[in-house]
């Protein structure tokens, strides 16, 4: 690991990265007292990533390090957010970033006041549900908690993910994972370790999480649910059993035949175009297409790499999707990529 010994008091920096997340079976159940849906999920990381450095700029007067009180920032401009790479127009670069609550949280937790701007570099599509602002949270706090000496275990750092969001913790831990509760419940599935190869398709815009959980609940009043659909019932997943023995395997085509996601029908009413998508995804020989979580990306499953490279040809002449990209998985959690803090 490359360390800058050189100027203790210098610049200080750590930059690290976290995964998108994909699920391969997403049950939702009815919405809870406050606010949140129950889940229960089959959490995979995906080879798509999120880095964030966090730097400090000015200490503040109790730290040794730091410069006069003159440099402490006030409450406003403490931390700045900049971001780069595709859709970080979308994403904001105030107080309400991801990132930046995760700064936040620790630097209250040790009552530091330090000064910090946050570099944001996107590989997650913004909006896309593959949690790309998660995985900023996830990456934030591991290079917080290095850049500040917090020494906070991987459970503490996912502990303080899930008040940040429900995807967080996963973000952090990476792999393949069940999720229940709101999804910040892990367990990770070890056997699972069959490799994925997707192929994953841009939508033009997003879809708002909650806006998604609202269109379901609405459906699933206006219509009904179901076990598996019947008519016009909104379906519901059932157990992850079959689906976990598959990842156990190696058969791309077993766990294709078993992916459910039951957000998928109110992100296509949200947005029908997303059937044209899918059904492009199918014709180009994918062994099988999904949105993905919250959409409006969609993800189509292939035997192998070769496989992925044709099917994502395919679905990228068609013209329905916005940018088309392949990725697999599991790949590990959220990690610390560089580290200039002269520890
Ligand atoms: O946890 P997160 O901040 O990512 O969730 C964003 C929104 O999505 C929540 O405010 C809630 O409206 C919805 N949500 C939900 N049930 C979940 C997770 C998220 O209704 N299990």
């Amino acid at each position: 690991m490359l360390r800058d010994v050189s100027t203790p008091t210098g610049p200080r920096a750590v930059t690290a990265v976290a995964p998108a997340k994909i699920n391969l079976h997403l049950a939702v159940g009815d919405v809870r007292a406050d606010g949140f849906h129950e889940l229960v999920t089959v959490y995979r990381a995906v080879d798509l990533w999120e880095e964030v450095t966090v730097a400090i700029e000015a200490a503040g007067p109790d730290d040794e390090t730091a410069g006069s009180e003159d440099d402490v920032a006030g409450p406003d401009d403490d931390v700045t957010v900049a971001v780069s790479g595709p859709g970080a127009d979308q994403v904001p670069t105030d107080r309400t970033n991801l990132a930046a609550r995760a700064v936040d949280l620790l630097r209250e937790e040790v009552g530091s006041y330090a000064r910090i701007a946050i570099r944001i570099r996107k590989g997650v599509p913004v909006a896309g549900g593959m949690a790309g602002g998660s995985a900023d949270a996830a990456a934030a706090l591991v290079a917080t908690d290095r850049l500040l000496g917090l020494g906070l275990s991987r459970a503490e750092l996912e502990q303080r993910g899930s008040r940040l969001g429900s995807d967080v913790p996963f973000c952090i831990r990476g792999g393949t994972a069940l999720g229940t509760g709101r999804g910040e419940e892990l367990a990770t599935l070890l056997h699972a370790r069959g490799e994925q190869h997707v192929v994953v398709a841009l939508a033009a815009g997003g879809l708002s999480t909650p806006v998604v959980f609202g269109e379901l609940d609405r459906l699933r009043a206006e219509r009904g649910a179901a076990e598996q659909g019947d008519g016009r019932a909104v379906p519901r997943a059932g157990g992850t059993e079959r689906l976990v023995q598959a990842l156990a395997g190696d058969d791309p085509a077993a766990v294709a035949a078993l992916l459910v996601n039951d957000m998928e029908p109110a992100a296509l009413s949200l947005m029908p175009a997303l059937r044209r998508t899918l059904r492009a995804g199918r014709e180009a020989g994918a062994l099988g297409g999904m949105v993905s979580g919250s959409g409006p990306t969609c993800l189509f499953f292939c035997a192998d790499r070769e496989h992925a490279i044709a099917v994502a040809a395919e679905i990228s002449e068609s013209g329905v999707a916005r940018e088309v990209r392949i990725t697999s998985g599991p790949v590990g959690g959220a990690r610390i990529t560089s580290d200039a803090t002269g520890d």
